[in-house]
């Protein structure tokens, strides 16, 4: 298994789990232009050092850093790799704080983001929509434990 920076090559591979995982994907133009911006940083997971399993995508500013997308390919969910790639970006980062965005209702996402220790710090009404109506989004953060603490 690999975790390692994304490359631009793997921007295609990238967007086939997008358009899998979300109703409105990133497109390839879009993770295109989100890679030329100097701010970006990017972690994707290989299983077999192949195709990416499952990647996060950050655009840092200062100290603080924003996960714009993670997804894992359908195949490859519950095995662990969500939590080890964005456990091993936080680490890479080393960033002071962390923020995303996740909606009211993607149960496995806030699952996910609480075993890692994110925190909500806020809440956009009515942010996503779905074909019932809306949902709210949360506004989650992580900071990392301080040295010397238990
Ligand atoms: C959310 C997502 C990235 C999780 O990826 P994953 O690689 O399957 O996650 P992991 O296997 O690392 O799961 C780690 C933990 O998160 C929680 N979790 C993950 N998926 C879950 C689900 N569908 N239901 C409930 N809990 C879930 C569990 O606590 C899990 O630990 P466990 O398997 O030991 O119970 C994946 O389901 C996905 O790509 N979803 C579509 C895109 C998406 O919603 N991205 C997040 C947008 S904010």
């Amino acid at each position: 298994m690999v975790i390692r920076e994304i490359k631009e090559a793997d921007l295609d591979a990238i967007a086939d789990i997008e358009v899998a995982a979300f109703s409105r994907p990133l497109t390839r133009d879009d993770l295109v232009s989100l890679y030329q911006k100097p701010v970006f940083r990017g972690f994707l997971l290989a299983p077999d050092d192949g195709l990416p399993a499952c990647y996060a995508l950050f655009l840092t500013a200062g100290g603080a850093a924003d996960l714009v997308s993670t997804a894992t390919a359908a195949h490859a969910r519950r095995r662990g790799y969500a939590m080890r790639l964005l456990r091993e970006s936080l680490y890479r980062l080393a960033v002071d704080a962390v923020t995303l965005e996740v909606a009211v209702d993607n149960a496995g996402a806030l699952a996910l983001y609480a075993g890692l220790g994110f925190d909500e710090v806020g809440r956009r009404p009515d942010y996503y929509r779905r074909p019932g109506g809306r949902v709210d989004a949360l506004i989650l953060r992580w900071r990392p434990v301080p040295q010397g603490s238990a």
